[in-house]
């Protein structure tokens, strides 16, 4: 064939298949401290739908000091962690740059992304209560655990784990530091055991019998169900049911995993791209299939598991808000000897 023939061959089949007609097949380079596992599934299907090839680099700590250390040179495009305040912690290092796109302005609320543009929320996960599945128990505010009703009662992780210190900061957000020592000190006054474990353990602990309700992560719900963490796991899910609780002037405290765009980054036009992607229909669905994440995107498909907690109200207070009272959260813990 000849070669005008050829291209119009070529430029048909690359629109039959749904990619861009671009010159060349662009490249990007992802710094991420999510697990592999988690995140290729996403970055494979954006392959497949725009063309670009993404290179991943995985660090298991230490992402900002390392972009930090490659300086202008670094050929990081997108930055993903979990948990706002690592998020925060790379913008206070100098290494994300604002990002400016109506698509994920739109799909992502306000309160689970940086006000500046420099990180984004792209899922959730939920600090929900864990109840003994005979329970007589429907609703849960987290003011009630301080209640005295519910002494030796209450399960939970070491208060400096940054899940807690997270709820505690967005307790004092509401509240303020003094009511927050208050509720502290209640809720130490009601566990059932010394705090600490994991989040899995306060299920654990309910079978048990140690105690009759707990704090943890969503998740964690969904993978002790899916029976990838072993047969002693599905029967700790199999004893608890799952009330969202909120807060009485507010919702549900969330957390995130997010991204934010590299200050240098080499390719930051297809680094929005990434990230306006990952808020698409499709790749929402994907991170909710993952690891039993709540997609931040409103109408997205959630797991059945998740799903059957209940409609997820999230709490109102921004998450940087809530990075900011973490350092207090942490005090208020050693103040009213939490984990002693
Ligand atoms: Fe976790």
């Amino acid at each position: 064939m000849n070669r005008l023939a050829y291209t119009i061959t070529a430029a048909i089949a690359v629109s039959l298949a749904g990619i861009p007609t671009i010159a060349a097949a662009a490249e990007i380079n992802v710094y991420t401290t999510r697990e592999p596992a988690l995140i290729e599934p996403l970055l494979q299907a954006f392959t497949k739908s725009t063309g670009t090839k993404v290179n991943t680099i995985f660090l298991k700590d230490g992402l900002a000091e390392r972009v930090a250390a490659e300086g202008a040179s670094s050929p990081a495009d997108i930055l993903m962690a979990v948990d706002a305040g690592n998020l925060v912690d790379l913008v206070d290092k100098g290494v994300t740059q604002k990002v400016e796109s109506p698509v994920l302005a739109s799909a992502i609320p306000q309160q689970l992304r940086d006000a500046d543009g420099h990180w984004f929320g792209l899922s959730m996960r939920a600090r929900v209560l864990y109840a003994a599945k005979d329970l007589d128990l429907t609703a849960f505010n987290y003011e009630d655990l301080s209640d005295p009703k519910w002494k030796g009662k209450v399960c939970i992780r070491s208060g400096q784990h940054p899940y807690n210190t997270a709820l505690i900061a967005d307790y004092i957000a509401h509240y303020g530091a003094a009511e927050t020592e208050k509720w502290l000190g209640g809720v130490r006054a009601n566990l059932a055991r010394k705090a600490g474990g994991g989040d899995r353990d306060a299920a654990k602990d309910i079978l048990g019998g140690v105690c009759d309700i707990g704090i943890a992560n969503s998740y964690y719900v969904g993978l002790m169900k899916s029976g990838k963490g072993g047969e002693d796991q599905v029967k700790w899910a199999e004893a608890i049911k799952v009330i969202l609780p909120t807060f009485k002037n507010g919702g549900t405290q969330v957390n995130i995993s997010g991204a934010a765009v590299a200050k240098h980054s080499p390719n930051k036009a297809e680094a929005v791209k990434l990230l306006e992607y990952l808020v698409s229909d499709e790749a929402q669905k994907i991170y909710a299939e993952a690891n039993y994440e709540y997609p931040v995107k409103a109408g997205a498909a959630i797991d059945p598991i998740i799903a059957s907690f209940g409609e997820l109200k999230i709490d109102s207070k921004p998450l940087s808000e809530i990075v900011g009272n973490r350092k207090q959260a942490s005090e208020l813990v050693d103040k009213v000897g939490f984990d002693s």
